[in-house]
């Protein structure tokens, strides 16, 4: 019964889609009211608020047998649903008294029967539908599932028109008169007991779990819910946890290596500019010697002050700047945006620790 819910679901649109179209008022053949051919959906040429009567118009419906009734818009005054007692028939006209067995009935309207004195014990609830209250109609007339095991039964096969993946099947439902836990054969037509999980089977019916698969032994109810093993959630927590740190070193590691990039350029870059200065510097003093080697320009004090700053600044060249010397790195830096300024070149002065005018 895998396909059940997709096809009624299909009766459901078709059902919809057939409905008769003539109007409240509007003359009708009660003769054509009939069962559709395959979903035995009830049908007549009256709409789906009306139905056909007597007199041979369409009339508004009396009652209704759905919570939910198709045809009506959602503001749309319902027809009333039938008190405890009495049942709504297919034809929605009126609602009437519950039948005793015997009487006519209509097709798997089990609750138009009257249920039997046991009906407690009788009645099915699993959600089946084997019979309602104890009571279920059988090739139109109503009846009691009260038939024992290996006793007579009567038992009504209808089949419908279902659709599957690969079109249209033929769906019997085979339904009978026998007591719950047990099903009506339809060959011997007696009462056998139903079959457990893995016994052979050709039917639902046939066993307790309404479920014969397709390799003829009975299944699990395809009603319970699937369970998964252990592993399945470990593999799935793993699966879960394995992305989520994957994903995370993966930026880390992404990252890092563009963090390296950006200090290797940062440190070329450096390294260029300490090139550059130091270029500067060996100029200056070349310059400066050259100077000092003309006659006449020996030791003036004049000059003396004005090339102390320079004797601070050949005072540092002298050290070597490295990388990773930490401070000179920082003391670089000012030095390049503010040569020429005495403050900073008081600060060098300091930090060198030297007495540059004791070396003139
Ligand atoms: C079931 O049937 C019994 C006997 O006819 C009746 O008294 C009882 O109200 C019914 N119960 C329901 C839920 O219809
Ligand atoms: C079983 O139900 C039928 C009606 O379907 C009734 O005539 C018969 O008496 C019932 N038998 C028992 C034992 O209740």
């Amino acid at each position: 019964m895998r396909f059940l819910p997709f096809t009624l679901f299909l009766f459901s649109s078709y059902s919809l889609v057939k409905a008769g179209t003539l109007n409240k008022g509007d003359s009708c053949n009660i003769g054509d009211n009939r069962l559709q051919a395959g979903t035995y959906q009830f049908w007549s040429e009256c709409n789906s608020q009306t139905y056909c009567g007597s007199s041979g118009k369409c009339e508004t419906r009396g009652c209704r047998k759905d919570d939910f009734p198709f045809g009506y818009a959602p503001d749309d005054k319902l027809p009333e649903k039938c008190p405890k007692g009495q049942f709504c028939p297919d034809e929605e006209d009126q609602c009437q008294q519950i039948q005793p067995v015997g009487s006519d009935c209509q097709l798997n309207r089990d609750d138009q029967c009257e249920g039997p004195p046991n009906f407690k014990e009788l009645a099915d609830t699993s959600g089946r539908g084997l019979n309602v209250n104890g009571s279920v109609c059988l090739n139109s007339k109503c009846m009691w599932a009260n038939a024992t095991l290996g006793v007579a039964c009567i038992v009504e096969n209808t089949p419908y028109t279902a659709y599957g993946v690969d079109g249209e099947f033929i769906d019997i439902v085979s339904r009978g008169n026998c007591q719950l836990g047990l099903y009506c054969d339809a060959a011997q037509k007696v009462c056998m007991a139903e079959k457990l999980f893995g016994e052979a089977c050709t039917a639902d019916k046939e066993c307790s779990s309404w479920n014969c698969l397709g390799s003829g032994v009975c299944g699990v109810s395809e009603s319970i819910p699937h369970h998964f093993a252990i592993w399945v959630y470990i593999v799935v927590g793993l699966g879960i946890f394995g992305g989520m740190f994957g994903t995370l070193f993966g930026l880390y590691w992404t990252h890092r290596k563009q963090r390296d990039e950006e200090r290797e350029k940062r440190m070329q870059y450096w390294r260029e500019q300490n090139a550059f200065h130091q270029n500067l510097l060996a100029m200056r003093e070349t310059a400066r010697a050259s100077i000092l080697s003309l006659p006449g320009n020996g030791n003036s004090s004049a000059r003396s002050t004005l090339y102390s700053r320079d004797g601070a600044f050949s005072d540092d060249v002298s050290a070597p700047i490295l990388p990773n010397a930490a401070p000179k790195v920082s003391g670089l830096r000012h030095y390049l945006a503010d040569d020429g300024s005495s403050e900073f070149d008081d600060g060098l002065m300091m930090q060198s620790g030297k007495k540059v005018d004791g070396r003139f």
